[in-house]
Formats: structure tokens, C-alpha cells, sequence
């Protein structure tokens, strides 16, 4: 295993990155959504250095086979939460070819939320080139599949504490 991003790399980026969104979000009702699974180990440190009150989350959709990206996206499970009159902010672990992202963003438009934005802790959008953008990115990263940290090579490598490539 390479490492990519470190332990120590990850928890400075996302004290940072909770910072910004306690700030950004101060005195607004938001609802922190995170994506399963690949989002659970990010989604846990970063909630708990959010410094305002918020409700949280969960939905679930299916789009990776095999390590590979495929077109048919289904809802694995639903919110328990209604959210129009809410700020939404859905987590995920990686921004890729940003078909979720848009699927998610689509998704939830069609309840009505105040706002809907993104944040993901690993985005391969560095030539701009994907579908959907995150509003808020722990780490820019080349095109290469990566596990550790919640995300997963046929479900196994989720609980790394680290970042990865397989060698
Ligand atoms: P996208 O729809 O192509 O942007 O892919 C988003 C989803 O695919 C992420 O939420 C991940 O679950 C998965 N994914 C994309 N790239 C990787 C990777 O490098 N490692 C593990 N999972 C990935
Ligand atoms: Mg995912």
C-alpha cells in the first residue's frame, strides 16, 4: 500500500474544513446529509468539529460495481428528516466522474431545501473536467483509485486510517 494522505494530513485538513463550514453555516438550520458508506469514517471526525448546531443525516445510493463506475444509481436508503426549510450539505468521500454528486444534487432539489451544497474529502476533478463540483475539498488528488478512510476496493481497505493506492 502507498500512502497518499496521511492520518495526521487528514485530521488538520478536517479541523479546517469544520472551521469554514461552522462559520459559513452560522445561525442557519443545516442538515449535514452523509453518503454511505464511503463517507462514515469522514463524515464522523468532521460532525464532531463543527462547533453549531446541526442536524444530521443519511442516504444511501449504489453506483460502483467492481471498482468501476456505472450509470444505473439506485436509493439504497432514505432520509428519515424532512429538509425543505433546511440547508443542506451532503458529505461524501470522493468527487470522481461527479455522477453521484449531480444524482444527489438533483435528488434533493426536488424537496425544496433552502440551499444544497457539496463537500467531499478526495476530489479527482483537478482538470475540471467531472459533471458536479464540490464546494468544499479536504484534498485535490490524480486519477487513480484509492481506498482507506471509508472508501473501498470491493468493500474491503474501509478502515485505514489513511489514505492509499493498492501496489
Ligand atoms: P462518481 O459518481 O464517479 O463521482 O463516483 C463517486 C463514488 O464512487 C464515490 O462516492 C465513491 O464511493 C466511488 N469512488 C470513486 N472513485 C473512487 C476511488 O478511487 N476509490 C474508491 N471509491 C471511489
Ligand atoms: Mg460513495
Amino acid at each position: 500500500m502507498k500512502i497518499l494522505v496521511t492520518e495526521k494530513q487528514i485530521e488538520t485538513r478536517v479541523i479546517e474544513i469544520a472551521k469554514q463550514i461552522s462559520i459559513d453555516y452560522t445561525d442557519k438550520p443545516l442538515t449535514i446529509i452523509v453518503i454511505l458508506n464511503g463517507a462514515i469514517l469522514f463524515a464522523a471526525d468532521l460532525i464532531k468539529r463543527i462547533s453549531i448546531p446541526i442536524q444530521i443525516d443519511s442516504f444511501a445510493i449504489s453506483s460502483y460495481v467492481n471498482d468501476k463506475s456505472s450509470d444505473n444509481i439506485t436509493v439504497r436508503s432514505n432520509l428519515k428528516l424532512p429538509i425543505n426549510n433546511r440547508h443542506i450539505l451532503l458529505v461524501d468521500d470522493i468527487l470522481d466522474t461527479g455522477k453521484s454528486l449531480q444524482y444527489l444534487t438533483n435528488y434533493f432539489t426536488k424537496f425544496n431545501p433552502l440551499s444544497i451544497k457539496t463537500c467531499v474529502l478526495l476530489n479527482k476533478n483537478i482538470e475540471n473536467k467531472c459533471i458536479a463540483t464540490a464546494d468544499y475539498t479536504c484534498f485535490y488528488i490524480p486519477n487513480k483509485y484509492v481506498v482507506g478512510y471509508g472508501l473501498d476496493s470491493n468493500e474491503y481497505y474501509r478502515n485505514l486510517p489513511y489514505i492509499g493506492v493498492i501496489e
